[in-house]
This record gives structure tokens, sequence and C-alpha cells, in this order.
């Protein structure tokens, strides 16, 4: 195995010449052949990026000297991948993909019993809401999921999510409930979550007298849930080798079984297990995570860009920045190396907002704004749904041709010499037209989904799941831990300690005064 500075710094001096987006067209013939991939619904058309026929030949080499083939082969064989943890990493064992005769057994007949549960609950009409009490991997993958199941799906239960530990949360959750007809489903992989616990005990008080009956739980930590009041047969188990972030496919996505029933639920799976198979199955360079991740490493490591937006021109999909933040920054937001190093550059910031929203907010950042990058901005991976879902035809026209327009406009830009044409002679011509000029060649990624299909939308999670393993992998940090979240949730334990019992502990001068304003 190289070393990943040089193998990475190859990348940055690769990348290191200025191309011309657009002038790819016509410099490489095929380049919509090798750009642009499909995989079932999902199509990704990575043309629009920065990136010509010789970088990425570079980058499939860089990804073979990483062993990337041997690491994959170890994560679908259920081997230890998550090494800080000593624990394998099998979520596509949830959508029958990999694992040792044990996980398949242990992943049927949860399976089944969640289909059993949520038929039942769904067919006994006793319960008209759920709410979901979780937070972090236990909020964001369900919210998502719930969000574009409204596309395609009928929801027929009210599902409402508590994450927050802000008393809001939980507020807005139960509002005008009525106890008696609610479920509520807390889940929490460790149950050792301050939110979830919290917002579990605040519904549970407020569930009255069907604070037994009508609570059940979703856990990697069975006598957690039943040592928090939960009765032994209203607990559904997943496993240690299901990272939080990964787990909506598992009994993390119950409430998502009952609401809209486990049919809907199961076509998820299936688009997931579609996207591991290719992923497992093809080679690197027809790979579409691969190439994703290997494109992203491009931005990064090559051009130099700090952050990645994702845009999705789906209301339905707005979640997606906000659940790929948790996947992507989490999984390898991180600075050292698996075996203890200091890492090269990783993970840049994700963020972004629903199209064509964003447009009218951050995006004159994305045209002309300045970056580290080298040509500006930030990469964009923009994600549209081909099919009206809404029955709004002119609306969706419009729509997907904002999107379009977006990546051609980032593209192309606008040279100066254009605006002085159009301006005509001023006096302030010198002045206005360069603020009036687009830099352009700003790289972006199109993927359209035919349809916003439980099946697609798992393609697209899949997707990104592998990508950010990809991406782990060339990086060589462990995507599978997060100890970076320890120490803030250790200091708030003691500071929400040192508050209720009136003490102003040992902290520096700031922190002690922000802890006596409350007093
Ligand atoms: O704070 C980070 C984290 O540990 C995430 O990784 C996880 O998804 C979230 O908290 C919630 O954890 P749990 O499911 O154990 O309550």
């Amino acid at each position: 195995m190289t070393d990943r500075h040089t193998l990475l710094s190859s990348i940055a001096t690769e990348a290191d010449r200025d191309i011309s987006i657009a002038s790819l067209f016509d410099a490489e013939p095929d380049r919509l052949e090798n750009f642009v991939m499909r995989e079932g619904p999902l199509r990704a058309d990575f043309s629009k990026q920065a990136l010509d026929a010789a970088g990425l030949k570079a980058l499939l080499d860089m990804a073979a000297k990483c062993d990337l083939e041997e690491w994959r082969s170890k994560l679908f064989s259920g081997e230890k991948v998550n090494t800080s943890e000593d624990r394998a990493v099998l979520h596509m064992a949830l959508r029958g993909v990999g694992g040792t005769d044990e996980n398949k057994a242990e992943v049927a007949a949860m399976r089944q019993r969640m289909a059993d549960y949520a038929d039942t609950i769904r067919a006994d009409g006793k319960f008209k809401n759920i709410v979901h009490i979780g937070i972090g991997g236990s909020d964001l993958g369900p919210r998502l999921v719930a969000d574009a199941f409204e596309a395609s799906a009928e929801q027929s239960l009210t599902l409402r999510f508590a994450e927050n530990v802000d008393g809001a949360s939980v507020n807005d959750a139960i509002k005008g409930l009525n106890p008696a007809e609610t479920l509520a489903v807390v889940v929490s992989k460790s149950f050792g979550t301050q939110e979830t616990k919290m917002n579990g005990e605040s519904v549970r008080s407020w569930l009255g007298e069907y604070g037994n009956s009508n609570m059940i739980a979703v856990t990697a930590n069975r006598a957690g849930a039943v040592g928090f009041g939960v009765a032994a047969e209203n607990v559904f188990d997943f496993w240690d080798w299901v990272g939080g972030r990964y787990s909506v496919w598992s009994a993390v996505g119950l409430s998502l079984q009952i609401a809209y029933g486990p049919d809907v639920f199961a076509d998820f799976l299936d688009g997931a297990r579609a996207m591991d198979l290719h992923f497992r199955d093809q080679p690197l360079q027809e790979n579409l995570p691969v190439m994703m991740a290997l494109v992203g490493i491009w931005n990064r490591n090559g051009l130099g860009y700090g952050s990645q937006a994702v845009i999705p021109y789906s209301r339905r999909l707005r979640k997606f920045s906000a659940f790929l933040q948790q996947l992507e920054m989490e999984s390898n937001g991180k600075s050292a190396t698996r075996d203890g190093a200091t890492s090269t550059l990783t993970c840049p910031v994700i963020w972004g907002d629903e199209g064509t929203n964003g447009q009218h907010a951050f995006f004159q950042w994305l045209h002309q704004g300045t970056s580290e990058g080298r040509y500006g901005g930030a990469p964009v991976d923009f994600v549209a749904v081909l099919k009206d879902h809404e029955n709004r035809p002119a609306h969706h026209a419009a729509l997907l041709a904002n999107c379009f327009a977006q990546s051609e406009a980032l593209m192309l830009g606008k040279s100066e010499e254009i605006v002085r044409d159009e301006l005509g002679t001023r006096p302030d011509l010198d002045a206005l037209a360069p603020q009036m000029t687009f830099p352009g060649n700003r790289p972006s990624t199109t993927l359209t989904l035919d349809e916003l299909s439980p099946n697609a939308l798992g393609h697209l999670i899949a997707l990104y799941e592998h990508k950010t393993f990809v991406q782990g992998i060339v990086w060589n940090v462990n995507s599978f831990d997060q100890w970076g979240v320890q120490l803030g949730k250790v200091l708030a334990t003691t500071i929400l300690d040192e508050m209720e019992a009136g003490k102003s502990g040992d902290h520096d001068a700031s922190t002690t005064a922000l802890m006596q304003l409350i007093k």
C-alpha cells in the first residue's frame, strides 16, 4: 500500500493545469459515454466536472494503489473494517447482500417480525399517529425517507418526529395528538443518547396511562431499552454491525413500515440492493459509487475545494443535504488515519438546500463567489426527478428547466466581452462589466431519477453510502466510528449536572459567564 500523502499529492499535481470543462466535449468525443453512468432508475452525469480522461485515469490508478478492491471484498464478506471499534460493517446485509449465514438469518427474522408488526398495527386501526423519537442516524434517514415516500406512497398513519432536546421538538411532535391513538417509537442504537432519552421520558409522561402499552423501542442495546422501561416484547433489535448513519434499512425504519406499509419499505430495500450489487460486482472504471467518490477526491485533493453542495430539485428530497452531512461528514470528517498518522485533506463541508429555493439565496456565491477551489465557488451535485409526481406539469417543467440551466450556467459562465457588448458605451462600463461577468468553468454532477419511487430512493442513498466508503478508503480513515462527537457530549453532561446543582465548576471565563446567565 502506497503512502496516501504521496498518492494524493500526485492527484494534486495532475490537476494542476487549466481544464476548460466546456472544451472537453469537443476534445473528448466520447465524453458523454465515459462520464455518464446508469444503474436502474438512477443516471449520473459527471461530464460537467473539470475532469478529463487523463485525470480520470490517474484517479483510477490511484484507487487501485489504495487496495480499493480488496477493501470492498472485506466489506462485503463481513470482515471487521471498523477497526477502532472492532466491528463489521454490514448495512448491505439488511438489503440481502453480503454478511455471514448468521447475519442473513437474523436479518430475515427481524424483517419478518417488523412486517408482521406493521401489518398488525395498520389493520388494527387503534393507532392513528406515530411519534418517532431519535436523533442523528436514528432520525435523519427516517425523516428523509418519509418525505420522499410522500411522492408515490400513501401515509396511513400520521408520522411525527422528535429529535432535538429543545422542548419545542417534542412539543411540536405531540401537538394536537390523542395519547390513546399514538404509538411512540423510541429509536436509539446505544440507548444512551441524552436527547432521545429525555424526549422518550417526556412523551411517556404525556402518554399517561398509555405510557407502557403505547411505547416501543428500536435499539442495538436491548438491556438499555428494557432498563428505560420498554417491555421486552416491544423491543426491536438491530446489531452493532449497523452504523447509526447507515441504519434506516434496519428496524430503525419501523415507523416508515407502519406508516407506509411493509411493501413500500421492501421496494426501498430492493433499490439499495441493486446499487449494492452494482458496487460489489462492477469493475472500478464502470462503477458508479467509485466514479462519484473519485470525482469528489479530484475536487477536494486535486482542485482544492473545501466544500461540496448538494441541491435536490425536489421538495420531497429537501432533507437530503442534511442527511448527507451526517453520512459523509460524520464518516470521513477526520484528521487521523486508521494507523494514527495525520491524514491529508479529507471530507469537505457538505451543504445545500432544495432547488429552486437555493437559487434565491446562495447561488449568487456559487456563480460568482470566491473560494479556495481552483475554479471558485463549490462543486455541486444536482439531483432531479424526471417524473412529475404532483400532477403539476407546468411546475415540473419549470423545476427541471431551472435545474438543467444552473449546471449549464455554472459551466459556461458569461464572459466580460459579452457583458461589455451588451452594456454598450456608458460611463460606468469598466466598473460594471466585471461585476456582471460569470467566470464559469464551475464543476457539477447531475443525478436524475426516473421517478421518486422507494426503489429509486434506495438506489440514491446507497450510492452515497458506497461513495463515502470509497473515499474513506482513499483517505485511509475509518469511516465507521465518530470519536469527534464524544467530547461535547461529555462536557454537556458535566455542565448540566453543575447547573442543576447550582455550581459553576471549573471552566474558562467565557463558559463560566454563560452558565451564570441562566442562574
Ligand atoms: O452523536 C453522534 C451519534 O452517535 C450518531 O452517530 C448517531 O446516529 C446519533 O448519535 C444517535 O445515536 P443513537 O442512535 O445511539 O441514539
